[in-house]
Protein backbone atom coordinates (compact mmCIF):
# COMPACT_ATOMS: atom_id res chain seq x y z
CA UNK A 1 0.00 0.00 0.00
CA UNK A 2 2.56 2.56 1.23
CA UNK A 3 5.22 1.77 -1.71
CA UNK A 4 2.24 2.05 -4.03
CA UNK A 5 1.43 5.54 -2.25
CA UNK A 6 5.16 6.95 -2.79
CA UNK A 7 5.01 5.68 -6.71
CA UNK A 8 2.25 7.76 -7.58
CA UNK A 9 3.16 10.74 -5.00
CA UNK A 10 6.57 10.05 -7.39
CA UNK A 11 4.78 10.27 -10.89
CA UNK A 12 3.13 13.35 -9.54
CA UNK A 13 5.91 15.39 -8.75
CA UNK A 14 6.87 14.18 -12.39
CA UNK A 15 4.20 15.11 -14.68
CA UNK A 16 3.18 18.45 -12.79
CA UNK A 17 6.23 20.45 -13.58
CA UNK A 18 6.58 19.08 -17.19
CA UNK A 19 2.61 20.50 -17.28
CA UNK A 20 4.16 23.95 -16.23
CA UNK A 21 6.98 23.90 -18.74
CA UNK A 22 7.59 26.82 -20.74
CA UNK A 23 5.07 29.10 -18.72
CA UNK A 24 8.67 30.64 -17.25
CA UNK A 25 9.63 31.32 -20.87
CA UNK A 26 6.26 33.19 -21.77
CA UNK A 27 5.88 35.14 -18.62
CA UNK A 28 7.17 38.88 -18.52
CA UNK A 29 8.45 41.95 -15.84
CA UNK A 30 6.14 41.52 -13.17
CA UNK A 31 5.09 37.61 -13.45
CA UNK A 32 8.54 36.71 -14.14
CA UNK A 33 9.71 38.34 -11.42
CA UNK A 34 7.50 36.84 -8.73
CA UNK A 35 8.13 33.54 -10.11
CA UNK A 36 11.82 33.62 -10.19
CA UNK A 37 12.11 35.70 -7.42
CA UNK A 38 9.40 35.08 -5.20
CA UNK A 39 10.59 31.54 -5.06
CA UNK A 40 12.47 31.42 -1.32
CA UNK A 41 11.59 34.33 -0.34
CA UNK A 42 8.54 36.56 -1.10
CA UNK A 43 9.17 39.05 -4.08
CA UNK A 44 10.52 42.48 -2.48
CA UNK A 45 8.68 45.61 -3.23
CA UNK A 46 10.40 46.73 -6.56
CA UNK A 47 9.85 50.47 -4.75
CA UNK A 48 12.63 49.09 -1.73
CA UNK A 49 15.43 49.95 -3.87
CA UNK A 50 16.99 51.96 -6.21
CA UNK A 51 17.39 51.44 -10.16
CA UNK A 52 21.19 51.00 -9.52
CA UNK A 53 20.64 49.19 -6.27
CA UNK A 54 18.01 46.44 -8.46
CA UNK A 55 21.22 46.24 -10.25
CA UNK A 56 23.47 45.07 -7.54
CA UNK A 57 21.12 43.23 -6.32
CA UNK A 58 19.74 41.40 -9.43
CA UNK A 59 23.19 40.77 -10.16
CA UNK A 60 23.79 38.89 -6.78
CA UNK A 61 20.40 36.84 -6.96
CA UNK A 62 20.28 36.17 -10.50
CA UNK A 63 22.74 32.97 -10.02
CA UNK A 64 20.79 31.58 -7.37
CA UNK A 65 17.58 31.96 -9.72
CA UNK A 66 18.57 30.38 -12.98
CA UNK A 67 18.23 33.57 -14.44
CA UNK A 68 19.70 33.76 -18.56
CA UNK A 69 20.70 36.73 -20.20
CA UNK A 70 17.13 37.30 -22.01
CA UNK A 71 15.27 36.56 -18.72
CA UNK A 72 17.73 39.05 -16.36
CA UNK A 73 16.78 41.46 -18.41
CA UNK A 74 13.33 41.06 -18.78
CA UNK A 75 13.38 40.94 -14.09
CA UNK A 76 16.39 43.98 -14.50
CA UNK A 77 14.05 46.12 -16.37
CA UNK A 78 10.97 45.96 -14.78
CA UNK A 79 12.44 46.34 -11.21
CA UNK A 80 14.40 49.41 -12.73
CA UNK A 81 11.72 50.81 -13.93
CA UNK A 82 8.58 50.27 -10.97
CA UNK A 83 11.77 51.59 -9.18
CA UNK A 84 11.87 55.17 -10.49
CA UNK A 85 7.93 55.55 -9.80
CA UNK A 86 8.65 55.44 -6.02
CA UNK A 87 12.13 58.06 -7.10
CA UNK A 88 9.66 60.77 -7.97
CA UNK A 89 8.65 61.00 -3.99
CA UNK A 90 7.07 57.72 -2.90
CA UNK A 91 7.44 55.42 0.04
CA UNK A 92 9.46 53.56 1.92
CA UNK A 93 12.75 54.85 0.98
CA UNK A 94 15.71 53.04 0.47
CA UNK A 95 17.72 52.58 3.26
CA UNK A 96 20.58 54.94 3.37
CA UNK A 97 24.14 53.70 4.54
CA UNK A 98 26.44 55.99 6.50
CA UNK A 99 28.80 56.13 8.88
CA UNK A 100 32.77 56.76 9.92
CA UNK A 101 35.98 55.01 10.85
CA UNK A 102 38.93 56.15 12.96
CA UNK A 103 42.16 55.66 14.56
CA UNK A 104 44.28 57.50 17.01
CA UNK A 105 47.63 57.63 18.35
CA UNK A 106 48.01 58.65 21.65
CA UNK A 107 51.44 59.29 23.66
CA UNK A 108 52.17 60.29 27.05
CA UNK A 109 54.68 59.83 29.96
CA UNK A 110 52.33 58.41 32.09
CA UNK A 111 51.12 55.28 29.88
CA UNK A 112 51.97 53.03 26.89
CA UNK A 113 52.03 54.97 23.65
CA UNK A 114 49.50 53.15 21.56
CA UNK A 115 47.92 53.49 18.14
CA UNK A 116 43.66 52.64 18.98
CA UNK A 117 41.02 52.03 15.96
CA UNK A 118 38.93 53.49 17.96
CA UNK A 119 35.27 53.33 16.66
CA UNK A 120 34.12 51.87 13.50
CA UNK A 121 30.17 53.18 12.95
CA UNK A 122 27.69 51.60 10.32
CA UNK A 123 24.37 53.33 10.54
CA UNK A 124 21.27 52.74 8.43
CA UNK A 125 18.58 54.73 8.28
CA UNK A 126 15.18 55.03 6.23
CA UNK A 127 11.41 56.22 6.38
CA UNK A 128 9.32 53.37 5.88
CA UNK A 129 5.68 55.53 6.25
CA UNK A 130 4.89 59.10 6.48
CA UNK A 131 4.67 58.55 10.20
CA UNK A 132 7.51 56.60 10.78
CA UNK A 133 11.09 56.12 10.12
CA UNK A 134 13.96 54.39 11.65
CA UNK A 135 17.44 54.76 12.41
CA UNK A 136 20.18 52.02 13.17
CA UNK A 137 23.56 52.50 14.25
CA UNK A 138 26.29 49.69 15.40
CA UNK A 139 29.62 50.31 16.82
CA UNK A 140 32.85 48.55 17.12
CA UNK A 141 34.62 50.32 19.95
CA UNK A 142 39.03 49.42 19.95
CA UNK A 143 38.59 46.61 17.45
CA UNK A 144 35.88 45.33 19.27
CA UNK A 145 36.81 41.77 20.88
CA UNK A 146 35.80 39.71 24.09
CA UNK A 147 36.64 43.02 26.13
CA UNK A 148 34.24 45.54 23.38
CA UNK A 149 32.05 43.27 21.56
CA UNK A 150 30.12 45.00 19.02
CA UNK A 151 27.54 47.15 20.06
CA UNK A 152 24.01 48.95 19.02
CA UNK A 153 24.71 52.87 19.63
CA UNK A 154 21.39 53.79 18.57
CA UNK A 155 18.15 51.80 17.30
CA UNK A 156 14.96 53.68 17.28
CA UNK A 157 11.86 54.05 15.42
CA UNK A 158 10.82 57.66 15.05
CA UNK A 159 6.77 57.68 15.43
CA UNK A 160 5.88 61.35 13.75
CA UNK A 161 2.76 62.43 15.20
CA UNK A 162 3.16 66.29 13.80
CA UNK A 163 5.48 67.18 10.73
CA UNK A 164 7.56 68.94 13.87
CA UNK A 165 6.90 66.25 16.22
CA UNK A 166 7.82 62.55 17.02
CA UNK A 167 8.27 60.16 19.46
CA UNK A 168 11.49 57.94 19.20
CA UNK A 169 11.53 54.44 21.17
CA UNK A 170 14.23 52.17 21.34
CA UNK A 171 17.71 53.07 22.07
CA UNK A 172 18.67 56.35 21.65
CA UNK A 173 21.50 58.60 22.62
CA UNK A 174 20.04 60.64 25.98
CA UNK A 175 19.79 64.42 24.92
CA UNK A 176 21.81 65.96 27.72
CA UNK A 177 23.81 69.13 26.36
CA UNK A 178 25.04 68.73 22.93
CA UNK A 179 28.31 67.18 23.24
CA UNK A 180 26.77 63.43 23.46
CA UNK A 181 25.46 63.50 19.97
CA UNK A 182 28.82 65.66 18.55
CA UNK A 183 31.25 62.70 19.90
CA UNK A 184 31.64 61.45 16.07
CA UNK A 185 35.18 62.23 14.51
CA UNK A 186 33.69 65.17 12.15
CA UNK A 187 31.77 66.81 14.65
CA UNK A 188 34.26 66.58 17.77
CA UNK A 189 37.01 69.27 16.26
CA UNK A 190 39.58 67.64 18.99
CA UNK A 191 40.58 64.32 19.31
CA UNK A 192 39.85 64.10 23.25
CA UNK A 193 36.42 64.70 24.44
CA UNK A 194 35.63 67.17 27.21
CA UNK A 195 36.59 65.33 30.56
CA UNK A 196 33.54 66.95 32.04
CA UNK A 197 31.24 65.20 29.08
CA UNK A 198 32.82 62.05 29.90
CA UNK A 199 31.61 62.02 33.38
CA UNK A 200 28.73 64.22 33.30
CA UNK A 201 26.08 63.86 30.60
CA UNK A 202 28.05 61.09 29.89
CA UNK A 203 29.25 61.02 26.32
CA UNK A 204 28.41 58.76 24.36
CA UNK A 205 25.28 57.77 26.56
CA UNK A 206 23.16 55.04 25.43
CA UNK A 207 20.19 54.21 26.87
CA UNK A 208 16.72 52.47 25.92
CA UNK A 209 13.51 53.85 26.42
CA UNK A 210 11.28 57.09 25.16
CA UNK A 211 11.89 60.62 23.70
CA UNK A 212 9.35 62.88 22.62
CA UNK A 213 11.30 65.52 20.70
CA UNK A 214 10.43 67.95 17.99
CA UNK A 215 10.55 72.12 17.26
CA UNK A 216 8.24 74.85 17.95
CA UNK A 217 8.72 78.03 15.34
CA UNK A 218 8.17 81.27 17.04
CA UNK A 219 9.37 83.02 14.06
CA UNK A 220 11.62 82.54 10.81
CA UNK A 221 14.66 82.76 12.46
CA UNK A 222 14.09 81.86 16.22
CA UNK A 223 12.55 78.44 17.15
CA UNK A 224 12.72 75.93 20.56
CA UNK A 225 13.84 72.56 20.03
CA UNK A 226 13.09 70.27 23.06
CA UNK A 227 13.57 66.43 23.94
CA UNK A 228 11.40 65.14 26.80
CA UNK A 229 12.72 60.91 27.79
CA UNK A 230 11.77 58.29 30.20
CA UNK A 231 15.17 55.60 29.86
CA UNK A 232 16.60 53.17 32.25
CA UNK A 233 18.78 55.48 33.13
CA UNK A 234 22.51 55.11 34.84
CA UNK A 235 22.83 52.68 37.65
CA UNK A 236 25.51 51.69 40.28
CA UNK A 237 29.12 52.20 38.38
CA UNK A 238 31.96 52.20 40.36
CA UNK A 239 31.19 56.15 39.09
CA UNK A 240 29.69 58.27 36.95
CA UNK A 241 30.78 57.41 34.02
CA UNK A 242 31.02 53.39 34.40
CA UNK A 243 27.22 53.69 35.37
CA UNK A 244 26.21 53.68 31.76
CA UNK A 245 24.18 50.92 31.54
CA UNK A 246 21.46 49.24 28.94
CA UNK A 247 19.26 47.10 31.24
CA UNK A 248 17.74 48.62 34.86
CA UNK A 249 19.18 47.99 38.00
CA UNK A 250 16.18 49.14 40.07
CA UNK A 251 12.55 49.31 39.41
CA UNK A 252 12.91 53.47 39.32
CA UNK A 253 12.84 54.41 35.46
CA UNK A 254 14.83 57.83 34.68
CA UNK A 255 13.46 61.02 33.05
CA UNK A 256 15.05 64.41 31.57
CA UNK A 257 14.50 66.88 29.06
CA UNK A 258 16.51 69.19 27.15
CA UNK A 259 15.33 72.66 25.90
CA UNK A 260 17.27 75.10 23.39
CA UNK A 261 16.63 77.61 21.57
CA UNK A 262 17.94 78.22 18.19
CA UNK A 263 18.30 81.87 16.59
CA UNK A 264 19.11 82.64 13.22
CA UNK A 265 20.77 78.68 12.32
CA UNK A 266 23.91 80.50 14.06
CA UNK A 267 23.42 80.40 17.53
CA UNK A 268 21.65 77.94 20.10
CA UNK A 269 21.91 78.22 23.95
CA UNK A 270 20.36 75.21 26.05
CA UNK A 271 19.28 73.92 28.96
CA UNK A 272 19.64 69.78 30.06
CA UNK A 273 18.02 68.31 33.28
CA UNK A 274 18.12 64.43 34.37
CA UNK A 275 17.15 62.70 37.07
CA UNK A 276 16.92 58.79 38.67
CA UNK A 277 17.98 56.69 41.22
CA UNK A 278 21.09 55.18 40.46
CA UNK A 279 21.36 52.52 42.98
CA UNK A 280 20.00 48.82 42.81
CA UNK A 281 17.08 49.48 45.65
CA UNK A 282 16.36 52.79 43.63
CA UNK A 283 16.75 55.08 46.65
CA UNK A 284 19.27 56.98 45.91
CA UNK A 285 18.62 59.55 43.31
CA UNK A 286 21.11 60.83 40.99
CA UNK A 287 20.45 64.43 38.78
CA UNK A 288 22.63 66.49 36.93
CA UNK A 289 21.31 70.26 34.77
CA UNK A 290 23.83 71.54 32.50
CA UNK A 291 23.77 74.33 29.45
CA UNK A 292 25.16 74.71 26.48
CA UNK A 293 26.21 76.94 23.69
CA UNK A 294 26.67 76.68 20.03
CA UNK A 295 28.06 79.95 17.80
CA UNK A 296 28.60 79.30 14.01
CA UNK A 297 29.82 82.35 12.27
CA UNK A 298 31.26 82.26 9.33
CA UNK A 299 34.78 80.03 9.54
CA UNK A 300 34.39 80.91 13.21
CA UNK A 301 33.13 78.32 15.51
CA UNK A 302 32.62 78.20 19.60
CA UNK A 303 31.59 75.75 21.59
CA UNK A 304 31.10 75.74 25.79
CA UNK A 305 29.26 73.51 27.74
CA UNK A 306 28.29 73.46 31.93
CA UNK A 307 27.22 70.39 33.72
CA UNK A 308 26.60 69.69 37.24
CA UNK A 309 25.39 66.65 38.77
CA UNK A 310 24.82 65.75 42.51
CA UNK A 311 23.98 61.89 43.91
CA UNK A 312 22.56 60.66 47.11
CA UNK A 313 24.61 58.30 49.58
CA UNK A 314 23.53 56.20 52.29
CA UNK A 315 23.24 58.06 55.45
CA UNK A 316 25.83 59.33 56.35
CA UNK A 317 27.74 59.60 53.38
CA UNK A 318 27.67 62.81 51.91
CA UNK A 319 26.37 63.37 48.42
CA UNK A 320 28.47 63.08 45.51
CA UNK A 321 29.22 65.84 43.67
CA UNK A 322 30.71 67.24 40.16
CA UNK A 323 30.68 69.61 38.20
CA UNK A 324 32.78 71.14 35.04
CA UNK A 325 32.80 73.15 31.88
CA UNK A 326 34.59 73.45 28.79
CA UNK A 327 34.96 76.73 26.52
CA UNK A 328 35.71 75.12 22.68
CA UNK A 329 36.89 78.35 19.54
CA UNK A 330 37.90 77.51 16.47
CA UNK A 331 39.03 79.17 12.92
CA UNK A 332 38.30 77.10 9.37
CA UNK A 333 41.09 78.41 7.37
CA UNK A 334 40.50 78.13 3.59
CA UNK A 335 38.22 74.98 4.31
CA UNK A 336 41.14 73.36 5.22
CA UNK A 337 43.22 74.14 8.33
CA UNK A 338 41.13 74.30 11.52
CA UNK A 339 43.30 75.57 14.75
CA UNK A 340 41.00 74.62 17.86
CA UNK A 341 41.69 75.52 21.17
CA UNK A 342 39.91 74.10 24.33
CA UNK A 343 40.30 74.98 28.09
CA UNK A 344 37.92 72.13 30.16
CA UNK A 345 37.54 71.70 34.22
CA UNK A 346 35.95 68.75 35.91
CA UNK A 347 35.50 68.44 39.97
CA UNK A 348 34.30 65.21 41.44
CA UNK A 349 34.09 64.56 44.39
CA UNK A 350 32.34 61.71 45.70
CA UNK A 351 32.77 60.29 49.25
CA UNK A 352 31.02 56.71 48.97
CA UNK A 353 32.99 53.49 48.95
CA UNK A 354 29.83 51.42 49.72
CA UNK A 355 27.64 50.35 46.95
CA UNK A 356 30.78 49.83 44.90
CA UNK A 357 31.54 53.41 44.37
CA UNK A 358 34.80 54.43 44.19
CA UNK A 359 35.85 57.15 46.61
CA UNK A 360 36.87 59.87 44.47
CA UNK A 361 37.90 63.61 44.79
CA UNK A 362 39.68 64.80 42.11
CA UNK A 363 39.76 68.03 39.98
CA UNK A 364 41.55 68.29 36.52
CA UNK A 365 42.26 71.51 34.24
CA UNK A 366 43.09 70.61 30.97
CA UNK A 367 44.30 73.49 27.71
CA UNK A 368 43.93 71.49 24.64
CA UNK A 369 45.53 72.52 21.32
CA UNK A 370 44.09 71.18 18.34
CA UNK A 371 45.39 71.84 14.35
CA UNK A 372 43.11 69.80 11.93
CA UNK A 373 43.49 69.29 8.15
CA UNK A 374 40.76 68.32 6.00
CA UNK A 375 41.62 66.40 2.81
CA UNK A 376 37.70 66.61 2.11
CA UNK A 377 35.07 68.09 4.29
CA UNK A 378 34.51 64.27 4.90
CA UNK A 379 37.70 63.08 5.73
CA UNK A 380 40.50 64.60 8.67
CA UNK A 381 43.60 64.60 9.67
CA UNK A 382 44.27 65.96 13.68
CA UNK A 383 46.86 66.68 15.77
CA UNK A 384 46.74 67.67 19.46
CA UNK A 385 48.58 68.74 22.38
CA UNK A 386 46.72 68.53 25.73
CA UNK A 387 48.42 70.85 28.48
CA UNK A 388 47.47 68.68 31.48
CA UNK A 389 47.33 70.78 35.05
CA UNK A 390 48.70 68.00 37.87
CA UNK A 391 48.77 65.63 35.51
CA UNK A 392 51.21 64.20 32.18
CA UNK A 393 50.70 66.00 28.92
CA UNK A 394 49.28 64.23 26.15
CA UNK A 395 49.78 63.89 22.14
CA UNK A 396 47.46 62.46 20.58
CA UNK A 397 46.97 62.03 16.76
CA UNK A 398 43.85 60.80 14.52
CA UNK A 399 42.72 59.87 11.10
CA UNK A 400 39.22 59.57 10.72
CA UNK A 401 36.48 59.44 8.03
CA UNK A 402 33.03 59.61 7.26
CA UNK A 403 31.20 57.73 4.53
C1 LIG B 1 17.58 30.18 -4.15
C2 LIG B 1 16.87 31.10 -3.29
C3 LIG B 1 16.74 32.56 -3.72
C4 LIG B 1 16.29 33.02 -4.95
C5 LIG B 1 15.80 32.25 -6.14
C6 LIG B 1 16.34 34.48 -4.84
N1 LIG B 1 16.78 34.85 -3.61
FE1 LIG B 1 16.93 36.74 -2.91
N2 LIG B 1 17.64 36.04 -1.15
C7 LIG B 1 17.84 34.71 -0.84
C8 LIG B 1 18.43 34.63 0.48
C9 LIG B 1 18.83 33.36 1.19
C10 LIG B 1 18.56 35.96 0.94
C11 LIG B 1 19.15 36.42 2.24
C12 LIG B 1 20.60 36.70 1.98
C13 LIG B 1 21.34 37.05 3.21
O1 LIG B 1 20.70 37.46 4.18
O2 LIG B 1 22.55 36.99 3.14
C14 LIG B 1 18.03 36.82 -0.09
C15 LIG B 1 17.95 38.18 0.02
C16 LIG B 1 17.43 39.01 -0.95
C17 LIG B 1 17.27 40.44 -0.82
C18 LIG B 1 17.58 41.24 0.44
C19 LIG B 1 18.89 41.97 0.28
C20 LIG B 1 20.08 41.09 0.44
O3 LIG B 1 20.95 41.10 -0.45
O4 LIG B 1 20.19 40.40 1.48
C21 LIG B 1 16.75 40.91 -1.96
C22 LIG B 1 16.40 42.34 -2.30
C23 LIG B 1 16.60 39.77 -2.85
N3 LIG B 1 17.01 38.63 -2.18
C24 LIG B 1 16.14 39.86 -4.13
C25 LIG B 1 16.04 38.79 -4.98
C26 LIG B 1 15.76 38.90 -6.40
C27 LIG B 1 15.55 40.20 -7.14
C28 LIG B 1 15.73 37.64 -6.87
C29 LIG B 1 15.50 37.24 -8.30
C30 LIG B 1 16.49 37.66 -9.25
C31 LIG B 1 15.99 36.73 -5.77
N4 LIG B 1 16.20 37.47 -4.65
C32 LIG B 1 15.99 35.33 -5.85
C33 LIG B 1 17.53 33.63 -1.61
C34 LIG B 1 17.05 33.69 -2.90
Amino acid sequence: MLQEKIAALFILMIIFPIATFGQGNAYQGEKLYELKCGRCHFAYNPQKYSPEEWKTIVYEMGPLSGLNEKTEKIILDYLQQEASVKEKGELPTSPVLAGYVYTEFFSSQGSTDTFDIHYLNIALAGRLHSKLSYHVEFEFEHGGGEAEPPFIEQAYMDVWLLRNMGIKIGAILTPFNRFDEFHGPLENLLVTRPQMSREIGVSAWKEVGINLHGNIFIHDDFYLNYDAYVINGLGSGSRLRSSRQYRDNNDAKSFGFRLSSVITDRWEAGASYYRGAWDDDGNLNLSMYGFHLLGKIGAFNLFAEYARSTSENPIPIEEGKADGYFIQASYLVEGKFRPTVRYGTLDYFDAANLLGRSPRDTHTKITALGLNYYLTRAIVFKLEYDIIQDGDNLLALQAAARF
